[in-house]
């Protein structure tokens, strides 16, 4: 079987097989082992390009235990920054969230920061640069004009102080261009923490940047979209946010806290369905409870369930990729043979003649796996995957020896999802605050 695919690097070889042996989703690379999901793919570029023409979009990607929504949302975000979108992700946990009032969603928000990533800087860690990007622009620009540097980056932030939070903002990358132009490294790393939300107390941000504002847990989407507006002043076309792990919401115990969390979705639904955000985009990543539970999922909160509500005429197979809910699939054991086909490509660095195993081997395996697991298999995606490279792991690395020999000694075991266990119902309605962590 032969593969027409773009050359693999050597680093993106072993960065995507370390990664999924180690059973979690590749941040790079991920093209060499895509399979499926055209049409998700298309649908999304869709929503990229509109972002960088100055639109907003939100989606909600929805999948099952192991669907792929991770790789997927990694996926998307490669995409975006081929398309010299700024992204930024984070997993939603206990102590991270959209909207809180104890510092998690400040948390979240600098979570975010910490993984701001651009095409040249995939792996994170990227917001200096950007910044770096912004001032080395406008000191060009004041040379050229002959003006002092500080008055065009003034002029060119001027349009984020319509913004709530823009003065601060503005003020803050002043700051930032100040001390790169005394050579004050203590003030440039102060204006890069106030602006990753790395101050907790105002007094400490008033101190070293005379500004009297933090970002804080109140300030959370105000900032993602100055932050939105601020990278197109530095070259970029906008910025992706990609939250994964939204089941957390779903799993607040307090009503009050899970609802102060939908109206901050809302909030970010509305503007996006309103274009209002501009050059901002929103996706979220989360199971299927996390969107239809009626007692604690989206659908809990009405607002939410009208505009999220599915097509009713996109069912028996009909898909519609066009609403803000993204369906994926389980992937399917055809997907899965055409998955051992790339990971045996890639594992060969995309030499035909270095193939560790013959396709009767891929046939051979995953009839193994169908033995081993029956229904399971679906969603058992990781341990089907890790299970393969351990075997071509071990045929590497012992020549000579013949697969059929070792394929009956790879285990499969069933993946179970941690989140499955029953909630506790007990807590809804009781909003007693001692009992929560807020
Ligand atoms: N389209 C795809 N092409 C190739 N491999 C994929 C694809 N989608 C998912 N995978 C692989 O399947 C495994 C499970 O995917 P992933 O972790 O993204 O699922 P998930 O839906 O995020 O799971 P969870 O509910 O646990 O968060 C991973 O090893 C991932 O690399
Ligand atoms: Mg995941």
């Amino acid at each position: 079987m032969t593969q027409a695919t773009t050359p693999i690097r050597p680093r993106e070889r072993d960065a995507v097989i370390q990664s999924l042996r180690a059973g979690t989703v590749p941040r790079v690379g991920q093209a060499h082992i895509q399979v499926g999901r055209v049409a998700e793919v298309q649908a999304l570029l869709a929503d990229i390009t509109r972002i960088a023409d100055g639109g907003s979009g939100s989606r909600f990607v929805i999948g099952d235990y192991g669907a792929g929504k991770t790789f997927f949302l990694n996926l998307v975000r490669s995409v975006a920054l081929e398309k010299r979108l700024v992204t930024v992700h984070a997993d939603l946990s206990p102590d991270r969230r959209l909207q809180a009032t104890g510092g998690q969603a400040r948390s979240l928000y600098a979570e975010l920061m910490r993984n701001l990533a651009t095409r040249a800087k995939p792996d994170g860690a990227a917001l200096p640069s950007v910044i770096e990007r912004f001032v080395g622009q406008a000191v060009a620009q004041a040379r050229e004009q002959g003006v002092p540097a500080e008055a065009v980056i003034r002029e060119r932030l001027a349009a984020l102080t319509e913004l709530t939070g823009g003065y601060d903002f503005a003020d803050v990358v002043a700051r930032y261009w100040q001390g790169h132009d005394t050579g004050n490294e203590q003030l440039t790393s102060d204006a890069v923490r106030w602006l990753r939300a790395e101050f907790s107390t105002r007094t400490d941000a008033r101190n070293a940047l005379g500004v009297r504002t933090i970002i804080d847990d109140a300030g959370f989407y105000d900032h993602l979209k100055l932050m939105a507006r601020f990278v197109t002043f530095a070259g970029y076309d906008g910025l992706l946010v990609c939250l994964d792990e939204m089941v957390n919401l779903y799993k607040l115990a307090n009503t009050q806290a899970r609802n102060g969390n939908y109206e901050q979705i809302l909030r970010i639904v509305n503007d996006s369905l309103q274009g209002s955000a501009a050059h901002l985009g929103f996706l979220f990543g989360g199971t299927p409870d996390f969107l239809l539970d009626t007692r604690r999922g989206l659908y809990s909160y009405p607002a939410l369930q009208s505009r999220l509500a599915e097509n009713s005429f996109a069912t028996g197979g009909l898909v519609d990729h066009s609403g803000p809910v993204l369906r994926l699939a389980n992937l399917t054991p055809e997907d899965y043979y055409v998955l051992l086909i790339k990971l045996r490509h890639l594992y060969a660095a995309g030499d035909e003649s270095a193939y560790l195993v013959p396709d009767e081997a891929l046939t051979a395996y995953m009839q193994h796996c169908a033995q081993r697991l029956g229904d399971a298999f679906h969603r058992t995606p990781r341990h089907t995957i890790t299970g393969f490279l351990n075997l071509l792991a071990v045929l590497e690395q012992n020549p000579g020896t013949d697969w059929p020999a070792h394929l009956g000694r790879v285990e499969i075991p069933v993946d179970v999802d941690p989140d499955l266990e029953p909630l506790d119902y007990s807590d809804d309605g009781d909003d007693d605050l001692a009992t929560v962590k807020l």
